[in-house]
């Protein structure tokens, strides 16, 4: 039987894609941040899966106003890089799982939450920023990503969003899922975005240190309460882009405690501020 046995947690800030991108790791301004990824690079390699379930938001690149999904899983076989206005990054196409997809799907649904169904979805910075910050960057002699990843784009962009409940109660109906899925696989879940942001209005520009960390602290031990957060004290506390942080409760809710098993390790957790007009959150927790 498949089984998830850890679950990833990032910022997906599209200027790290553009410092990666064009060598700048190494500056100032964004050593610290990729100093944080050091253990998460090292860790992907000792630790390696067989599929990821990356939860992440689609930026106006794959669905605009025409048609707005709330939760919509990737089948397909392939996932190209978006042009977000600069070109696409120069990074490997995304390959995909669409068996364990399908399967997740019919799973899901039959667990009364409505996925949308999407077999051709270019995926912006929102999962390739988190890919390359965990795997690095692939070399031009193997170029490719280390496993298959399975997308699900998570509306947090034009209202109505999704509950921090709901998407835990969704991310507990995921881990059903991949554990009546027949192979032997092992499964990595991440959220990604976060953590408090907001890029437009007066208070452009807000970070909230304190709401950070509280968030981190109950992620990690007492998920259940950070899942009744409601969708406004995100954005009063976390910014309008704060609200992507609903993302990190499905892959939260992934998790064996949720289920009544074993409190999960805390492999990694790091904070720094800022990164663009972000905090960059990150935390890399393990089922025991
Ligand atoms: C920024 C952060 C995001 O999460 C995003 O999707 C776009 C921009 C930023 O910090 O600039
Ligand atoms: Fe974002």
């Amino acid at each position: 039987m498949a089984r998830i046995t850890a679950s990833v947690y990032t910022s997906h800030i599209p200027a790290i894609g553009a410092a990666l991108d064009q060598g700048k790791t190494q500056e100032p301004y964004w050593q610290p941040v990729f100093q944080g990824y050091e253990f998460s690079k090292t860790w992907m390699q000792q630790n390696k899966p067989d599929v990821i379930f990356l939860v992440y938001n689609d930026h106006a690149t794959a669905f605009d106003l025409d048609f707005i999904p709330t939760f919509a899983i990737g089948t397909a076989a392939s996932y190209a890089p978006a042009d977000e206005g600069w070109g696409p990054r120069p990074v490997p196409t995304v390959q995909g799982h669409p068996e364990l997809a399908a399967h997740i799907a019919h799973s899901v649904i039959q667990q009364d939450f409505d996925l949308t169904i999407v077999n051709k979805m270019p995926v912006d910075h929102g999962l390739t920023v988190p890919l390359s910050l965990m795997c690095g960057q692939p070399p031009a002699s193997d170029f490719h990503w280390p496993c298959p990843v399975i997308p699900l784009a998570v509306n947090v962009v034009q209202y109505p969003v999704p509950s921090g409940q709901r998407c835990f109660n969704l991310g507990q109906a995921i881990r059903r899922a991949v554990e009546t899925y027949d192979d032997d696989l092992n499964v990595h879940i991440w959220g990604t975005g976060g953590m408090s942001h907001q890029l437009q209005g007066p208070r452009a520009g807000l970070i909230n240190k304190a709401f950070d960390n509280a968030f981190l602290d109950q992620l990690i031990a007492d998920p259940a309460a950070a899942a009744r957060i409601p969708h406004i004290d995100y954005v009063r506390e976390a910014g309008s882009e704060g609200i992507e942080l609903v993302m990190w409760l499905i892959a939260r809710g992934a998790m064996a405690d949720v289920a009544g098993g074993k409190p999960p390790r805390v492999a990694h957790r790091f904070y720094h501020v800022p990164a663009s007009n972000t905090a960059v959150g990150h935390l890399i927790l393990e089922n025991t």
